[in-house]
């Protein structure tokens, strides 16, 4: 397997609940390593370019304005096969789809503040992870 890096956010929905601590720990626990991290508040503008691939999605505004409301946490994570890995740990984008043991099953409040972002391809992962990070700031 392919030791990959993804990007990951937890979101203000978690940052609110004091939830960073319990979801690195799941985040750990399914064999990632937090290679970057650090907590920021989204300006409007670094969120609507972050989410910019949804902008005709009836969902944009809403998701621009929770993700600028309260800070987050933006990570690189670091592991074998580390898109879908996250991905599976985090579970479905909708809460009550998501699989037992998974983060959003665990935290989410909802679609909308579903606690957790993943990238979904290597592509995405690596224009993500440049939005946020430079190369020094990652210690893998
Ligand atoms: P995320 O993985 O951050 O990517 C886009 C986000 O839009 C998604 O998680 C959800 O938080 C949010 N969202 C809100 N409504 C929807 C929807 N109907 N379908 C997909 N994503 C949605």
């Amino acid at each position: 397997m392919a030791i990959e890096r993804t990007f990951s956010i937890l979101k203000p929905d978690a940052t609110r609940r004091n939830l960073t601590g319990k979801i690195n720990a799941m985040i750990e626990g399914a064999g990632l390593r937090i290679v970057a991290q650090k907590r920021v508040h989204m300006t409007r503008a670094q969120a609507e370019t972050f989410y910019a691939v949804h902008k005709d999605r009836p969902f944009y505004g809403e998701l621009v304005d929770q993700m600028s409301a309260a800070p987050v946490v933006v990570q690189v994570l670091e592991g074998d096969n580390a898109i879908k890995r996250y991905r599976d740990v985090m579970g479905a984008t909708n809460p009550e789809k998501a699989e037992p043991g998974t983060i959003r099953k665990e935290c989410a409040l909802n679609m909308g503040e579903n606690s957790v972002h993943g990238s979904d391809a290597p592509e995405t992962a690596a224009i993500e992870i440049a939005q946020w990070f430079s190369g020094n700031e990652i210690v893998g």
